[in-house]
C-alpha cells in the first residue's frame, strides 16, 4: 500500500479525499496533515483516513505528497517539510500559480514534482484535471498520477506549464460560474412564478440533461442549441437578448482575467 499524505484539509483536499475514498481504498494509504483538529476529526470521521497535525511527522513516509495548501503557504510549507522528505516522494501540488521551478528550487532536492489542477466536481466523481509534470518525471510515475485525477474524472496532461492558467479558467474556476449560473436562474425561475424546489428540479435537471446531451457527442454544441431554436419562438426570443448584450463577450472577459490572475500569481511567487 502506497503513503498518499495531504499537506492542508481545506475544501481541495476534502474533494479529492472524498473521491479518492471511493475508489482506491486498498491501493492508498491517506493521511492529512492541517492545522485544525476539527477539519482533521471530519476528514477521519467521513472518509476513515489518518490524520495528523505535525507535516514533518507526516511526510517522512511520504510516497506522494499531495500540497493543497493556499498558494501563498506553498513556499513556507516546503521550508517546513523539505529536510523530511525522501528523494522517492512524488510531490503534486494543486496550488494556483505556483510553478514547478518555484517548488524545486525551494525544496532544494530534484523529487518528482506535478502540478494538478482539479475542480470541486472531484467530490462527486466528475471533476476535471490538468496535469503538468517536470520534464524529469517518468512514464510510470506520470501513468500512477493521472490514474490517481482520472479516478475523479477526467485528466489529461499539459505540455507546456503555462497551460495550466488555461485549465484554471477552463476548468479550476468554472465550477463557480455555472453556480452562479444556476444561482442567478433559480431566482428567475421563481421571480417568474415557481417555486423554489420546482425551479430548483427544473434547472438542475436541465443541466443535467444538456450536459449529458452533449457528452453523447452525436451533435455539436452547435446543432443542439439550433434544435431548440425555433424562428420566431421563445428560445430564438431569449438568445437574442445573450447576443445583443454579449454574452461571449462577457465569457471572453471573464475567462481572459481568469487566465491573467494565474498568470500574475505565478509572477508573484517566482523565485
Ligand atoms: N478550491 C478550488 O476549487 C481549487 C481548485 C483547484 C486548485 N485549488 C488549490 O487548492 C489549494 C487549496 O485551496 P482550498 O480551496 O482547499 O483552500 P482551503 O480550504 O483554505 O484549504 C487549505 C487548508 O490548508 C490548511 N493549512 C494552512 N497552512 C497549513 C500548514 N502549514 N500545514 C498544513 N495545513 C495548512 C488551512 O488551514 P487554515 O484554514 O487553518 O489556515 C486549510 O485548512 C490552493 O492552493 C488552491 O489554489 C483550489
Amino acid at each position: 500500500m502506497k503513503s498518499c499524505v495531504f499537506i492542508g484539509g481545506g475544501n481541495m483536499a476534502s474533494c479529492i479525499v472524498s473521491g479518492l475514498s471511493n475508489i482506491h481504498t486498498d491501493e492508498y494509504r491517506i493521511t492529512v496533515c492541517d492545522p485544525n483538529q476539527t477539519k482533521l476529526d471530519i476528514l477521519k470521521e467521513k472518509y476513515n483516513v489518518e490524520i495528523c497535525l505535525s507535516n514533518n511527522k507526516a511526510v517522512k513516509h511520504a510516497d506522494l505528497l499531495i500540497l493543497a495548501v493556499k498558494p501563498q503557504s506553498i513556499r513556507g510549507v516546503i521550508n517546513e517539510v523539505k529536510s523530511f522528505v525522501k528523494p522517492s516522494t512524488v510531490i503534486i501540488s494543486v496550488a494556483a500559480g505556483v510553478k514547478t521551478s518555484s517548488i524545486k528550487s525551494w525544496l532544494e532536492k530534484s523529487n518528482v514534482i506535478v502540478r494538478a489542477m482539479p475542480n470541486t466536481p472531484s467530490a462527486v466523481l466528475c471533476g476535471a484535471t490538468g496535469l503538468y509534470a517536470n520534464p524529469e518525471t517518468s512514464e510510470k510515475t506520470k501513468n500512477q498520477v493521472k490514474k490517481i485525477f482520472d479516478a475523479l474524472g477526467y485528466s489529461c496532461w499539459v505540455d507546456d506549464e503555462k497551460d495550466i492558467n488555461a485549465v484554471i479558467a477552463l476548468a479550476g474556476s468554472s465550477p463557480a460560474y455555472f453556480f452562479k449560473i444556476f444561482e442567478i436562474m433559480q431566482g428567475i425561475g421563481q421571480e417568474l412564478g415557481l417555486d423554489e424546489k420546482k425551479a430548483f428540479e427544473l434547472l438542475i435537471q436541465t443541466f443535467i440533461g444538456s450536459s449529458k446531451m452533449i457528452r453523447k457527442m452525436e451533435n455539436t454544441p452547435t446543432q443542439l442549441r439550433e434544435q431548440v431554436t425555433s424562428p420566431g419562438g421563445t428560445t430564438e426570443r431569449a438568445l437574442n437578448v445573450f447576443n445583443k448584450r454579449n454574452l461571449e463577450s462577457t465569457l471572453r472577459e471573464a475567462m481572459h482575467n481568469a487566465y491573467e490572475r494565474a498568470e500574475e500569481m505565478s509572477e508573484d511567487f517566482s523565485v
